[in-house]
């Protein structure tokens, strides 16, 4: 039995309350479904930044509820205002911290947007989860973190300097849960997620995440563009390994499991141009009236980091992580989930 399987054998049989925010998003939705599947009650927060409505309306649907049901309080509210993150905080036993402003080319636009929901609401949000006394908060990091060190694959102790005001804010996060560990004794995980993609990530935008992108664009006829020569490489992970690391994150026994970081990822790379074969193959299989098309070659972005790679060592020996689903499990998934989504609407 995997610690994962233990893990969900006691959730069957223990009800905590957990506040995930950025519950309306991609993770924090799919956190929101996980956690009510195994019969856990839920505060969520949110303020719609980037979230919506109906990703909260889904995750409740998928997870076999209806909307008066399901054990869920719904805070619509910003992590900017201390007094919201106090409220959403008490009486909470574990705190899954996604909201965040994400986007590299949003934080290059728009910096302090970035830094304000990143850092000052970050902040907020361990001072509320500190003061309320909480079992455990775990938090959304980022790859981005390793910003320009050429090592690869990543592995934790060695970062680079960050390359976007987005990365300052990742790393800024894990400066004051470090200093919140040393200071107050309040010990957190930073979970350093790589390119998390799954159902609900967002085709909409001009930041849209790659994936949800270029589906988008292939299911509605439209050119797909890829940054660059295409050879830059991702280490792609399914939602469903994200959901699993936050459990054994919350709900680790380990005292050398806190006060940490870790990759979150396959220790796998795709190229973006492999990539896009992954995707056509796939949705022509599922929509055969689709055309194969190219993709258009265009400049590279501007603060993003050629190759990305992770160890995930660190968490396979602290928390006993195992990725469920591989690039080509959690894109046949995901593809599934996209085709009924996406086609309904174009
Ligand atoms: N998706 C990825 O590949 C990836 C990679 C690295 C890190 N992350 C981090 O994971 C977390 C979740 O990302 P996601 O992909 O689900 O993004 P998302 O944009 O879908 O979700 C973020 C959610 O946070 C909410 N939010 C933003 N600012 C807020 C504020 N001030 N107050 C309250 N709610 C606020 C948004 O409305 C949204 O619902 C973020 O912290 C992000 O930086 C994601």
């Amino acid at each position: 039995m995997t610690r994962y399987d233990e893990i969900r054998r006691h959730l069957g049989s223990h009800s905590y309350t957990w506040l995930v925010t950025g519950v309306a998003g991609f993770i924090g939705s799919n956190l929101l479904e996980a956690l009510l599947r195994m019969k856990q009650k839920v505060v969520g927060l949110d303020n719609f930044a980037t979230g919506y409505r109906h990703n909260l309306e889904q995750a409740l649907r998928d997870a076999g509820c209806l909307p008066g049901d399901a054990d869920f309080r719904f805070i619509e509210g910003d992590i900017c205002d201390p007094d919201i993150c106090r409220t959403a905080c008490a009486g909470v036993d574990f705190v899954l911290h996604q909201a965040a402003l994400g986007s590299v080319p949003r934080s290059i636009e728009d910096p302090l947007r970035t830094n304000r929901a990143n850092i000052d609401g970050f902040l907020n949000m361990l001072v509320a989860a500190r003061d309320a006394g909480v079992r455990r908060f775990v938090y959304a990091a980022s790859s981005s973190t390793y910003g320009d060190h050429p090592a690869l694959p990543k592995v934790e102790e060695k970062i680079g300097t960050p390359l976007s005001p987005y990365a300052v804010t990742k790393v800024v996060n894990e400066l004051y849960a470090g200093v919140f560990a040393r200071s107050y004794g309040f010990k957190s995980v930073g979970l350093r997620y790589f390119n998390i993609f799954g159902k609900r990530q967002d085709p909409n935008g001009a930041y849209a995440a790659v994936i949800p992108k270029w589906v988008a664009s292939l299911i509605a006829g439209e050119q797909v563009f890829i940054n660059g020569d295409g050879e830059t490489s991702r280490d792609f992970c399914y939602i469903e390994n994200t959901v699993q690391i936050n459990l054994l994150a919350a709900l680790t026994e380990s005292e050398e499991a806190l006060d940490q970081v870790y990759n979150v990822a396959l220790n796998d790379r795709t190229s973006l141009n492999r990539l896009f074969e992954m995707i056509q193959t796939r949705l022509i299989e599922r929509m055969p009236t689709l055309r194969p098309v190219r993709p258009q070659h265009r400049d590279f972005r501007p603060g993003d980091v050629r190759h990305s790679q992770a160890d995930i060592s660190k968490a396979e020996r602290l928390l006993g992580y195992h990725p469920s689903h591989s690039i080509d499990q959690g894109l046949d998934e995901a593809m599934d989930w996209y085709v009924g989504a996406l086609s309904q609407v174009v």
